[in-house]
């Protein structure tokens, strides 16, 4: 909240915007689209409460994220716990899966859920501290097939939405077999050239030197470029696992770019990460709209039993600006070609009956009902370019009669009420 000479203007916390009406329309299509994909596809919607305890991310997420490290919106309830807004939905997801026993269930178990998440990050384009997301996540499969029948999804979900410029970023980021090998070479490299590093970096290259590979600082890009990479160094069951994804995205058709220093920031994945990435308006940068990846370990930190999962999240915002950039359209509500005017009180009420008699048949109609005068609301109708305007006035009203005037050619019928949908429906026509 903001003072200014004794005046309190109270304004939305920065990075958290209204979703204002002229944007519900882009909100639903993509809600919508997505559900569409996902019921298809066999995956079940889940919705995950948005407070969760601090520790199931902490723990998920991981210490060492940037997510955990900076990012958490996090708080003591009265009772004393520490409670967190989620930052992602995966790790509520993996809890939600253990928790309600979904493991005894015939796997894999596909889930999609959809809602806010909150990161406490500089606000700026394309970054906010709320925002919604999708995900799809599939548990109990090792199989390379569900990685690429995932991004085959998300794939298709943004191309349905109009968006039609996308590149698959991909990599393997190994798992505990090859990892650790691959993360003493890529150390030896990045301490030699420690000196050329950001601030930040250098403080990552103690605690979670993969972080440092999606550096965006171009000093750190530099040293990066001529990192080792893991790709060269994946055991054999991560290699052939890898291979054959790329096999299934050939064989799709999918373009993707192998990109060896691509490590997603989060300490859960194994073998696959994955984004899907567009060009600005300019050609300038690129945004990445939607991210992923196997975490083939993630359960078992939280039950002991190793179950694998591959999943991934879109930014709805993101994808909206991305719409938006390209002038996508989406439809609204189908603008009423009926206005419905009431003459005297006691027609205000029967208007309202009439109203819902025309909600029930639906057809859409629109009203102002805090206007009086007859010539007042015909203008309102005129400015809306309404085909038909019924008119409820005193006197018909009481003999179940109202007028329906043809706003074209200014010609008036009358019209019995329970003879008024068909009526209008011929009219409509
Ligand atoms: P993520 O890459 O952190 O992955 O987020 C997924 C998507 O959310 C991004 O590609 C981006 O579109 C959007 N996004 C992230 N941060 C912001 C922000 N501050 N403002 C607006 N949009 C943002 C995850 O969240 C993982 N849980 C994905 C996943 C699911 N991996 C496996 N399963």
């Amino acid at each position: 909240m903001a003072t200014k000479k004794g005046k309190t203007k109270i304004q939305s916390v920065p990075g958290m915007s209204d979703i204002l009406p002229k944007d519900q329309a882009f909100f639903k299509k993509i809600y919508t689209t997505v559900n569409d994909f996902s019921s298809f596809y066999g995956f079940a919607e889940l919705t995950p409460p948005i407070l969760e305890y601090t520790e199931l991310f902490e723990k998920g997420t991981g210490d060492d994220t940037e997510i955990v490290e900076k990012q958490m919106y996090s708080l003591r309830s009265d009772g004393g716990d520490y409670l967190t807004l989620r930052p992602e939905f995966t790790p509520s997801l993996v809890r939600s899966y253990i928790e309600n026993g979904m493991i005894s269930l015939p796997q894999p178990v596909k889930l999609f859920s959809y809602g806010p998440v909150f990161r406490h990050e500089k606000p700026q384009a394309g970054r906010f501290r709320q925002f919604n997301q999708f995900n799809l996540e599939v548990f109990g499969s090792t199989k390379p097939i569900i990685d690429a029948e995932l991004i085959y999804i998300f794939y298709n979900i943004l191309q349905s939405l109009g968006i039609k410029d996308l590149t698959i970023e991909i990599n393997s980021i190994g798992d505990q077999e090859c990892r650790p090998a691959y993360k003493k070479l890529l150390l030896k490299y990045l301490r030699k050239n420690e000196k050329f590093l950001c601030s930040d970096c250098k403080k990552r290259l103690k605690k979670n030197p993969f972080r440092i590979l999606d550096c965006k600082e171009e000093r750190c890009q530099q040293v990066v470029s001529g990192a080792p990479q893991i790709i060269d160094h994946l055991c054999k069951e991560c290699h052939n696992h890898f291979k054959k994804v790329l096999e299934f995205l050939d064989d799709l058709g999918l373009p993707y770019n192998l990109n060896p220093y691509l490590a997603r920031g989060l300490d859960y994945y194994t073998k696959t990460v994955f984004e899907i990435v567009t060009e600005d308006k300019d050609g300038k940068s690129k945004m990445s709209l939607l991210g992923g990846g196997r975490y083939d370990n993630l359960v078992k930190l939280f039950y002991g039993k190793s179950v694998p999962a591959c999943g991934g999240a879109g930014g709805v915002e993101r994808i909206i600006a991305a719409m938006k950039e390209r002038e996508i359209q989406v439809l609204e509500k189908p603008k009423p070609a009926i206005f419905l005017a009431q003459l005297g009180n006691t027609a205000k009420t029967k208007a309202l009956n009439v109203m819902e008699v025309l909600r029930r048949a639906n057809l859409p109609v629109i009203e102002s009902f805090d206007k009086d005068s007859l010539t007042a609301q015909l203008k309102v109708a005129n400015k809306l370019k309404i085909g038909y305007t019924l008119i409820v006035a005193e006197e018909e009203a009481s003999k179940n009669m109202l007028i329906v005037r043809n706003m074209k050619t200014g010609k008036q019928t009358l019209v019995k009420m329970e003879r008024l949908v068909k009526e209008m429906k011929k009219k409509l026509k």
